[in-house]
């Protein structure tokens, strides 16, 4: 058995404002094994985006503890947590955040910059990349000649380009409408059946059922985390065309 990709032990994470104290997260003790796909609920403030700016290490926790693929992460130096913040996670946001003046290719491209590679190496990954989003027609367009949809499967290409083993999503499909969000999660469902652990944040219900298991957040804490029947049974077979027809139905 391998380490779970991501592992919380009583994760505290506070916020001082002035006199007083935000309590964001307090004891999420969490253990996602490599494969699963979650989706992560829960009111607005509950703590869900605290949630995943620590399991993605962009934020250290206040106390407990963080393993990532089984190592503690508070022991990792600036250079091997720069490594698995771009090359073990990938990381897809509501509002895409792409680089508006240059092209799908060059976004994609970028977190290898650092890398390696040669240019040209860089180039044909990211390429690589665009095709398996189905984007290969539109790698020479810029983002605003781009739907909203499209910018995030090039946000989500960009997100491959390091090879993760891991992608956190925080709500992916928040700025999409219903019949694109879903077809993101086809995507991510692509992703997640060929091995690749998925965490996404969603306010719907509708998105979150693509996942096999949910966790609530309220106020902080884990209110729930329970499996569940996943739409199109992510993480198995890929994505069945009558469920997606189903869950467009379900939401009118
Ligand atoms: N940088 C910060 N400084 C102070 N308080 C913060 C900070 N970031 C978050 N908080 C507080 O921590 C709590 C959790 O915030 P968080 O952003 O994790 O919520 P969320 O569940 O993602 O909400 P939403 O659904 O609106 O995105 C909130 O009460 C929020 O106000
Ligand atoms: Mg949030």
């Amino acid at each position: 058995m391998s380490a779970p990709v991501a592992q919380t032990i009583d994760l505290c994470k506070d916020y001082r404002v002035g006199p007083s104290v935000v309590h964001a997260l307090a004891d999420a003790s969490v253990t996602i094994d490599s494969g699963e796909s979650v989706a992560v609920m829960g009111p607005s403030g509950s703590g869900k985006t605290t949630f995943m700016n620590l399991l993605g290490c962009l934020d250290t926790p206040t106390s407990g503890r963080y393993l990532f693929e089984g190592t503690e992460v508070s022991s990792l130096g600036p250079d091997q947590l720069a490594i698995v913040r771009n090359q073990r996670i990938g990381f897809v946001f509501q509002s895409f955040n792409l680089l508006p003046r240059i092209t799908a290719l060059d976004n994609v491209a970028l977190p290898l910059a650092y890398g390696r590679y040669r240019r040209s190496e860089r180039r044909r990954i990211a390429a690589a990349a665009l095709e398996e989003v189905g984007l290969a027609e539109r790698m020479n367009h810029t983002p605003v000649q781009l739907s909203g949809g499209q910018q995030q499967r090039v946000a989500i290409a960009r997100a491959l380009v390091g090879d993760p083993s891991i992608i956190l999503a925080d709500e992916p499909t928040g700025a999409l409408d219903t019949r694109t969000g879903i077809e993101i999660m086809n995507l991510l469902q692509q992703l997640n059946a060929r091995g690749i652990t998925i965490v996404l944040v969603t306010h719907e219900p509708e998105i979150a059922r693509f996942a096999r298991r949910v966790i609530h957040f309220r106020d902080g804490h884990i209110q729930s985390d329970e499996s569940q029947e996943a739409l199109g049974a992510m993480s198995q077979a890929p994505p069945d065309a009558a469920d997606t027809a189903d869950a467009v139905r379900a939401l009118g």
